[in-house]
């Protein structure tokens, strides 16, 4: 970006596209069909593929040069739901223009010798950029953390997700994946970037319930507490929420998202379907982050926005300098 250029993300989550065939004897394990009943009884009557479309159809509308999928894309981690989502991810846009962190019902049950996520590796993968940052690092055998570079913004994301078992919606990072988050958030700072991080659970321990958290979370606040970051981007709750982080160069902004496939309250907790836009705003080397939040207000509506705020006043881009 140059001076007073915007880089414009959309932040997107949680789409649960409706759950589709694709049933073999072989899939049935008991986490899937409490899911499956779960999904009969209560989800299907609130998400809908009509909610998912009508925000990307909004998304056009903007300029928009980038899109953040933070998980839960499907349901059952089922191949047939995998490979739909697939589908949907090559329609939404080239994987240089989308970027997706796996959700817990992405990677639902261990899934033995199908690819899995793994479908989408295009959407999840290092750029060269990244790819020389995590040269001297180490990537997981997942290919996370992935780092791609969008001017003086760079997205890095993260697999919070792993086979639970029954009633547990919980995730974890791991050591290995959080000791690069560390290095790459120190080298990235160095060079005067701004680090944008996409996971799908909610990164701290305030966030969530253990059964449904990021097991983990406590490390990460740590490692944003001594490295920093610029924004964070995360799913899995349904809700849209702004809480703030400690870090080593200010606070960090941990923004969570409503379900995109939310069309219909029908637990009467969840928020209705949204999306985010947050536009970098660059000028003479300090960066200000704009969110505005585009969604439905009422069950049937239009997409309008709903939410307009400043995240972070202009901070320094320098490596040098303290951030705000
Ligand atoms: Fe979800
Ligand atoms: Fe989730």
């Amino acid at each position: 970006m140059a001076g007073g250029e915007r880089l414009t993300l959309a932040h997107i989550s949680d789409l649960h596209l409706p759950t589709i065939g694709g049933f073999g004897p072989h899939h049935w394990t008991v986490k899937r069909t409490l899911g499956y009943l779960n999904w009969q009884r209560g989800r299907k009557l609130s998400f809908t593929r009509s909610a998912v479309d009508a925000l990307i159809a909004d998304m056009a509308g903007h300029r928009v040069d980038h899109i953040a999928v933070t998980g839960d894309l499907i349901n059952l981690g089922l191949p047939a739901e995998l490979e739909a989502a697939a589908g949907f991810l090559k329609g939404l846009g080239s994987p240089e223009a989308v970027s997706v962190v796996p959700g817990n019902h992405d990677i639902y049950v261990r899934l033995n010798s199908d690819p899995g996520v793994a479908r989408w590796r295009e959407y999840m993968a290092s750029d060269a950029f990244g790819q020389a940052v995590l040269a001297g690092i180490g990537a997981r055998a997942d290919g996370f953390p992935f780092v791609r570079r969008h001017g003086r913004v760079v997205l890095i994301g993260l697999n919070s997700a792993l086979p639970m078992p029954p009633f547990v919606a919980a995730g974890l990072l791991g050591g290995q994946q959080l000791g690069a988050l560390e290095r790459v958030l120190a080298q990235l700072k160095a060079q005067g970037l701004a680090r944008v991080i996409l996971i799908h659970h909610p990164p701290m321990a305030s966030l969530a319930p253990r059964r449904r958290g990021l097991l983990d979370a406590r490390g990460f606040e740590e490692v944003i507490a001594r490295c920093g970051a610029e924004l964070v981007l995360h799913g899995h709750n349904h809700t849209n929420s702004l809480v703030w982080a400690d870090g080593a160069h200010g606070r960090v902004p941990v923004v969570g998202i409503a379900a995109a496939g939310m069309s219909r309250i029908a637990m009467g907790r969840h928020a209705l379907a949204r999306y985010n836009l947050l536009r970098f705003v660059e000028e003479a080397g300090m960066l200000t982050i704009e969110l505005v939040g585009r969604g439905l207000s009422v069950e049937g509506g239009v997409v309008a926005e709903v939410e307009r705020r400043v995240l972070k006043t202009s901070f320094a881009l320098s490596g040098d300098t303290a951030g705000a």
